[in-house]
């Protein structure tokens, strides 16, 4: 494919650095942020929740968020820092030569080489946002204004996440940290801000404070119809209204404009005759958005949008702050792009977007994701790269690991991944009782989500499989349908199995559908589908209408 600029949806299965190399053109991108991990030193387990309300026991280990100096991966990335020959490099160099190569300075390598090539692909108009939190944030700001230019630092914005500070039974050493740190550079000063369209209305409180006086038309406060001596001399605005002529400054707005101020009633003047403006709750338009951001709280574990992914973050957050820096149309880039939460943003709001995980679980829920909320499918309604496309990279995949293999296969039906991989280093078992992946669907508008439970294997299969999939829908809260994804080709006996096992009959549709469905590998990839009312798109579209409903925001 080669570097291009990229104009179409995109999700990209890889590491951002190879694919950033790899794909994308210099100065292609309005906005990129980044949640990169941060270095604490953590595992991230994902707790998944279905329909059911229900959490699987099971923990997926989503990724490692612990850097070690590695030979294979720092050391040539170092080294690629270090021929570059520029303060950068001086400045990586003496970290290095000051820390030592350990934990941090690994972690700041590995995001130095990324940044460089973020900047590189950002437009002159173009801004980036990096999500971070206290242990490197003092670090990657120096390394930003480096690769930026001290002058195209915008602001660090503290973003308050937990309003429930940690307690300890320890005495405390340090302050809860309750904050996330977002760093926000423009490539140039050509970058906008579209600070209008993020202001935060006012409470109905809040306006009676504000606007504490009352007229005949109503609630009002003063503002200023008087140009400031700040504001320079303006003699074309010096003309003589109702006896009062204002100094060199001038008046606000021309005679028309100030004639029809008074006559709509909102022109005041105060017991010594100074004019003023009366401002009206009517046109409050909220207030500006400062650099620390209480309003936006961290997705509880009840939340709609909830998905599981460790480190996923609301909604909300990424809205501010594409509405912020990008209008529709534009391409938003997030190269660490985690469940999603960006792209989910991106498409929302109307702008072309771009995510690169280094982990399938991620692709494959941000594939689910993407189908619940719009109905939108790889390949017909965006990019999908890095993923196998034959049978013969399928078996590659299975036999280089099984979980990613896995959460693949689940990608390729559209299915939330539930249960899997345990974190062996906490100890824990995989308990994933027989469940892979889960789909959901409403049989009836009002009735509850119906589940299909999945199953994948990338072994040998018998007809006992099977049996204990029947098993697993017999046993599980409104699981009707079961999925048999298998690499093998199943023998004649499972087939057997599967069609003695009968069919279920849809209410809402008023059809039968398999109770068991074995798809083959090969069949996924030559476009076969599962059979069920989810594949029936009007109802499911009428739900994703009314979940959407009330979310939905103007496009800017
Ligand atoms: C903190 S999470 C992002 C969460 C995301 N903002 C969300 O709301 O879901 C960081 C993500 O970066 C991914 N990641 C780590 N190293 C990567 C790399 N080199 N290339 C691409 N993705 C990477 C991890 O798999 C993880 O999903």
């Amino acid at each position: 494919m080669g570097q291009k600029a990229i104009t179409q949806n995109t999700l990209f299965y890889g590491d951002n650095l190879e694919i950033l190399g790899q794909y994308m053109a210099d100065e292609s991108v309005d906005l990129i942020y980044l949640d990169p991990p941060f270095n604490s030193s953590r595992n991230y387990n994902v707790l998944y929740k279905d329909e059911s309300g229900l959490e699987s026991e099971a923990q997926i280990l989503a990724f490692e968020d612990t850097w070690h100096w590695s030979k294979q991966t720092t050391e040539p990335e170092f080294t690629a820092l270090k021929q570059q020959g520029n303060g950068l490099a001086d400045l990586l160099t003496t970290l290095v030569r000051v820390m030592g190569r350990n934990q941090m300075t690994a972690y700041l390598v590995m995001m130095t080489s990324r940044l460089v090539q973020l900047h590189r692909v950002l437009k002159p108009t173009g801004s980036l946002y990096l999500h971070c939190d206290p242990t490197a944030s003092r670090y990657l700001g120096i390394i930003l204004d480096m690769i930026f230019g001290e002058g195209n630092f915008r602001s660090q914005i503290a973003w308050l996440r937990s309003k429930n500070p940690k307690g300890s039974q320890h005495k405390l050493k340090s302050y809860s940290p309750d904050t996330d740190i977002l760093l926000f550079y423009s490539k140039t000063d050509a970058a906008e801000l579209y600070a209008e369209r993020i202001k935060i209305p006012l409470s109905e409180e809040d306006l009676v404070i504000k606007y504490d006086r009352i007229d005949e038309k109503g609630r009002f406060t003063d503002g200023p119809i008087i140009c400031s001596l700040s504001m320079g001399d303006r003699p074309n605005l010096v003309y003589e209204y109702k006896g009062y002529t204002p100094d060199s400054f001038g008046w606000r707005v021309n005679r028309e404009k100030l004639i029809e101020i008074d006559k709509r009633g909102d022109l005041g003047w105060t017991s010594k005759g100074n004019p003023y403006r009366k401002l009206r709750p009517e046109n409050d338009t909220g207030n500006h958005i400062g650099n620390c951001w209480t309003d936006i709280s961290s997705i509880n574990p009840q939340a709609k949008e909830r998905l599981g992914y460790p480190t996923q973050k609301p909604l909300a957050l990424l809205e501010r702050i594409i509405q912020a820096s990008s209008n529709p149309g534009d391409i938003v880039l997030d190269p660490f792009c985690g469940c999603g939460t960006a792209v989910h943003a991106a498409q929302k709001l109307g702008r072309t977007w771009i995510g690169i995980d280094i982990t399938r679980l991620a692709t494959t829920l941000i594939k689910s994701r993407l189908y619940d909320a719009f109905g939108i499918e790889p390949k017909k309604d965006y990019d999908l790269i890095g993923e196998p496309t034959t049978l013969s990279e399928a078996k590659h995949l299975a036999t280089q690991d099984r979980y990613q293999f896995q959460w693949w296969a689940l990608g390729l039906i559209l299915a939330r991944p539930l249960g899997g991989q345990a974190d062996s280093k906490k100890g824990k078992k995989g308990a994933d009782k027989g469940i892979d992946g889960i789909m959901t669907f409403q049989d009836t508008a009002s009735g509850p989500h119906k589940r299909i439970i999945v199953q994948v294997k990338s072994g040998k299969v018998k007809s006992g499989d099977i049996r204990d999939l029947h098993g697993t829908i017999e046993r599980e809260n409104n699981a009707v349908i079961g999925v048999f994804i298998t690499l093998e080709n199943p023998s004649h006996n499972m087939e057997m199995e599967a069609l003695e096992i009968g069919l279920w009959h849809s209410e809402g549709w008023n059809r039968n559908y398999p109770k068991i469905q074995i798809l083959t590998i090969e069949q996924l990839l030559d476009g076969v589908k599962v059979q069920f009312p989810g594949t029936d798109t009007t109802l499911k579209q009428t739900q994703r209408e009314q979940d959407n409903a009330g979310e939905q925001k103007q496009l800017m």
